[in-house]
């Protein structure tokens, strides 16, 4: 996390990290789904495993391209992932998000949910996600972030208290234009280097 938020550290580098940290989350967001266990002959003998997720997944992105390293951690992890994305843009002046894209397979309410976003800030885009997945009838949820800030934690527990959240860091606080402190800045442009 001290790479991330230090402004020095190439776009390289911050890519590569955010991936690897999404795979050490999503390796805890899954660790108490179902399992079931296989038969298999080694050369030895017989023998039942290994355990094999039971579970159908799905990947909610927020943001379909901007935050593709992301998301395409969490997969790495879970390789039969399906990926849905909700596209929503925050309004610079109210802070509250707008959703204008989405696109989710059929059978999503059969599916463990797992809504994937960099950071975790005001919360208002989570909570309006996760409110999107539980109009389709989701119940299985869970939000991975990288980055948290206290006000964004409380929002998604008092509104969602089902849902759990995981995240790399809980930080101090916001400031006033909605950004993480100490935070890593906008994890758009440090994954891009579009600043
Ligand atoms: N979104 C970001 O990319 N960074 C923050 O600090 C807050 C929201």
């Amino acid at each position: 996390m001290t790479i991330l938020r230090d402004k020095n550290t190439s776009v390289k580098d911050f890519r590569e990290i955010v991936s690897e940290i999404g795979m050490l989350i999503t390796y805890e967001a899954t660790r108490d789904l179902p399992l079931t266990t296989k038969e298999v002959e080694t050369p030895i003998c017989q023998n039942r495993g290994p355990p094999q997720l039971r579970a159908k997944i799905r990947c909610g992105s927020h943001s379909p391209g901007r935050l593709g390293t992301w998301w395409t951690a969490c997969c790495v992890s879970v390789p039969g992932a399906r990926v849905g994305h909700i596209g929503m843009y925050r309004d610079e002046e109210t802070l509250e998000p707008h959703v204008y894209f989405c696109k989710m397979p059929k059978d999503i309410e059969e599916r463990d949910i797992m809504i994937v976003d960099p950071m975790l800030a005001t919360g208002g885009s989570a909570d309006a996600a996760i409110s999107e997945m539980k109009k389709r009838g989701c119940v299985n949820i869970k939000l991975m972030v990288l980055l948290a800030a206290p006000e964004g934690i409380e929002l998604i527990q008092k509104n969602h208290p089902d849902v759990d959240i995981f995240c790399g860091a809980v930080d101090d606080h916001l400031n006033e234009h909605g950004y993480i402190v100490p935070g890593l800045g906008d994890a758009g442009d440090r994954i891009f280097g579009t600043k």
